[in-house]
């Protein structure tokens, strides 16, 4: 690639180099006409003098064309120096120019920070809103601290294993995406509303240490910090307890932190554990906000809670739910681990019961969760039953798992940091959009591909389905 980086050209003075990018505007002095040339690096300021052979071609120059120049840096006159720009005490005289794609205005300003802009029009262009500096180094942190995360979890033993997109349901307590069958008409896959199953299995299969980047899909209504496609940091380890999860968890925070954000201030190290009543008793929410001031935004106030309910009422449905999830450990109300006491518990009292649940909470989001495990077939099944499912139904929703655990399971727990919620507060944003490259509206639509949308009568026919009550 003969391409450098704008802000390469910083240490190149006197020589000739090839640049390419976005007009970010142009100044046109007459005889002399100033161009800052955009690229992921930055700005580099190019010169056209009438020495150039094509000087009046310069002047057909809009903002936004893509162009291409071939110069030689020089240093700027001691007058002319910005040093505001990083690249501000040279400039590059234009040998070769050439328009590599015309531009038409934009339909928005992204030298802003964009917030003030109408955000149905920002995510109908969101290719345009992307160049914003703003969104540009969203994308770029984001990217850094996964890189980060990858790098943490790979060198203490994990391996990233990628798990199926197109899977059955998981009762995770939303409703599925799915997704119709061609080959089986009439049967659908579920989207996974996280890998918790695979990864659950993978620690039957002996990999012990398992993280993945998972995409996870879910059909609820979005808000502020809730998209129906939403990323996760999926960690499950074999052979630990408690505390071990969340000692991991906390050391990877920490030092993401304090590498990637040194201006950031961590509230209280290592992280309070709270448990559930002292958090609904003290503050009144099961995802406290914790820092001492509000109005910091490098303020970081990281806390575990623990031990949540096993189950809660479900009025609507009239049934025991999950807190967390069905796989979740259940504990006795005083912590001692007694087997037949807890299917008796299961059977007679299951509002009495804790869980080995625990969630990650920042700033008053709810930034993680997850649980030690439950292992023992005969636990399991007594709570998909405590939760209103019989035996038959056990078996068809769940019998890969509760066959999988009669051939020898470690004991296994894990945790989901959620990515978006994360770098939200990271980057100081007001809601999760702003940290995913092509998000939902808060309706659930995707503006700039138009979807979700129509399939062809003959898409329709191929899958056999029939669509009822068109919403238009
Ligand atoms: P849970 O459902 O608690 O646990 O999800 C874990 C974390 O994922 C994030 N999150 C979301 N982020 C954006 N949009 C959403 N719609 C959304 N839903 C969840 C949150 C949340 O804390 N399989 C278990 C984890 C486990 O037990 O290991 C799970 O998915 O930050």
């Amino acid at each position: 690639m003969k391409k450098i980086w704008n802000l390469e050209c910083k240490n190149l003075i006197g020589k000739t180099v090839e640049l390419y990018g976005f007009v970010e505007n142009i100044r046109d002095h007459g005889k002399i006409v100033f161009l800052d040339l955009r690229d992921r690096s930055g700005i580099v300021q190019i010169v056209v003098d009438q020495s150039f052979k094509n000087f009046h071609q310069i002047k057909q120059i809009k903002p936004e064309n893509v162009i291409k120049v071939i110069g030689e840096v020089q240093e700027r006159s001691p007058h002319l120096i910005n040093p505001n720009l990083p690249t501000g005490r040279i400039e590059v005289k234009v040998k070769e120019l050439f328009v590599l794609s015309k531009a038409e205005s934009l339909p928005f300003d992204i030298s802003t920070d964009g917030y003030e802009i109408d955000e149905a029009i920002r995510l109908k262009y969101r290719y345009l809103d992307l160049r914003r500096k703003r969104l540009q180094k969203n994308l770029i942190n984001r990217h850094k601290f996964l890189l980060f995360i990858r790098n943490y979890l790979t060198a203490r033993g994990f391996i990233e294993v990628e798990t199926p997109i197109l899977t059955k349901s998981t009762p995770e307590g939303a409703r599925d995406y799915v997704v119709p069958s061609r080959i089986y008409k009439g049967k659908f896959y579920a989207l996974p509303q996280s890998p918790q199953q695979y990864k659950q299995l993978l620690m039957v299969s002996g990999i012990e240490r398992y993280f993945q980047i998972a995409r996870c899909l879910r059909d609820e209504d979005p808000r502020g910090d809730r998209q129906p496609e939403f990323t996760q940091i999926d960690i499950e380890m074999s052979y630990v307890e408690r505390e071990d999860v969340l000692n991991l968890i906390e050391e990877m925070f920490i030092e993401a932190v304090e590498t990637l954000y040194p201006n950031k201030k961590i509230t209280q190290k290592p992280f309070p554990r709270l448990t559930y009543e002292e958090a609904i008793r003290i503050y009144g929410s099961d995802k406290p906000d914790l820092r001492k001031n509000p109005d910091d935004p490098n303020e970081l106030a990281f806390a575990f809670v623990i031990d949540f309910p096993m189950f809660e009422w479900k009025e609507t449905e009239k049934r025991w739910d999950a807190v967390h999830h069905p796989f979740t450990q259940p504990k006795l109300p005083d912590g001692r681990k007694d087997k037949e006491e807890l299917l008796e518990f299961l059977d007679k009292n299951p509002e009495l019961l804790l869980s080995e649940q625990y969630d990650f909470v920042c700033n008053g989001y709810e930034i993680g969760g997850g649980s030690i495990r439950t292992t023992d077939p005969d636990i399991l099944v007594k709570v998909f039953e405590v939760m209103g499912n019989n035996k038959e139904e056990i078996f068809k929703k769940f019998g890969h798992l509760i066959n999988a655990f009669k051939y020898g399971v470690p004991p296994h727990g894990g945790i989901a940091p959620g990515v978006d919620r994360i770098m939200m507060i990271l980057e100081n944003e007001p809601n999760i959009r702003e940290v995913i490259a092509f998000p939902k509206t808060g309706e659930g639509r995707d503006l700039m591909m138009d979807s979700p949308s129509e399939l062809s009568e003959e898409q329709l026919k191929e899958l056999g389905l029939k669509v009822e009550n068109e919403n238009k």
